[in-house]
């Protein structure tokens, strides 16, 4: 069971600068919250409530602004800071003493996921006892991602980092489920031309003592990665488009604490306080009506 998760929301977000020069891509707005928002609540969905935040070095004021140490959440937020981009596996070098001895779940900072089931499938996919598990989904543009090639018993046959040549249309989503030997692991790794640590050599790892797993995302969900400026409109167009129309709110960090019972009306109301009057405080409101 992974009771753990760290959420790396470093990185210099480059595609998207100037924009990101002064501010960091996970604290702008995806529609009506911060992009933080949504890889966190996934990890709350799947009720981990035990959580890392990476930020970049210098980053950290800015991010305890909106997320202290989550007690108004009813979870745990700690920080820690990473001093340059070294690559996705560097989370469980910084994220070592965090770790301990639990297993754990890592969200990139920029993911974003959507669709009916999907905290029934988190539920399932934080079962991992050994090995790790990663989360497929068909893309139009696989030489954009890391991606997985699978055979007929969904085996892992073949995993490569934004590959040029085709090679499979499914790519791997920013979120993974780890055993403790990750910390392990990720220290045996070393940079790869690109100058940074990679994610796939680290999935490699498990593939190669047979104990990787790897599950799909179906066609009713959606996981749409913010990386470039197109994709982070079309995310925020996404999120508005569903909120307008059905009057639920993705992503509302205080209606998923609130749901699983580890927060009461009073910490909604200190929230509302914290927001200030705003359309997001109205749904606050309406929650604890
Ligand atoms: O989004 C899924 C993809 O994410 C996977 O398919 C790829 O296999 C994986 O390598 C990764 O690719 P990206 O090119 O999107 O990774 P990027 O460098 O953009 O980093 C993703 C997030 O992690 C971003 O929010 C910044 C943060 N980050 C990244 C690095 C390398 C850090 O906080 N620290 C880092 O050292």
């Amino acid at each position: 069971m992974i009771k753990k998760g760290i959420i790396l929301a470093g990185g210099k977000g480059t595609r998207m600068s100037p924009i990101t020069k002064a501010i960091n891509k996970q604290l702008l707005p995806i529609f009506d919250k911060p992009l933080i928002f949504y890889p966190l609540s996934i990890l709350m969905l799947a009720k981990i409530k035990d959580i890392l935040i990476i930020v970049n070095k210098g980053e950290l004021n800015q991010y305890k602004k909106i997320l202290p140490d989550g007690k108004n959440l009813g979870i745990k937020i700690k920080y820690e800071e990473q001093s340059k981009p070294r690559g996705l596996p560097d989370a469980f070098i910084l994220g070592e003493e965090f770790i301990g001895k639990d297993n754990v779940a890592l969200i990139l900072g920029d993911n974003f996921f959507y669709g009916q089931n999907l905290t029934n499938q988190l539920l399932n996919y934080k079962k991992l006892k050994k090995g790790a598990k990663i989360i497929l989904h068909k893309v139009k543009k696989p030489d954009q991602y890391g991606v997985a090639k699978i055979n007929k018993n969904s085996k892992v046959t073949m995993i490569k980092e934004k590959p040029k040549k085709f090679v499979s249309d499914l790519a791997i989503t920013g979120l993974y489920f780890f055993d403790n030997l990750v910390c392990k692991y990720s220290k045996t790794l070393k940079p790869s031309k690109r100058g940074e640590l990679e994610i796939v050599d680290l999935i490699n790892k498990y593939k190669k003592k047979g104990s990787l797993k790897a599950n799909l995302l179906g066609r009713g969900g959606a996981w749409l990665d913010t990386g470039s400026i197109d994709d982070f409109y079309k995310t925020s167009a996404f999120v508005s488009a569903i909120e307008k129309r059905q009057g639920f709110k993705i992503a509302c960090i205080e209606e998923i604490a609130l749901s699983n019972s580890w927060i009461k009306k009073k910490e909604i109301n200190n929230q509302i306080k914290f927001y200030g009057k705003c359309e997001y405080s109205s749904y606050l409101r309406d929650l604890i009506k």
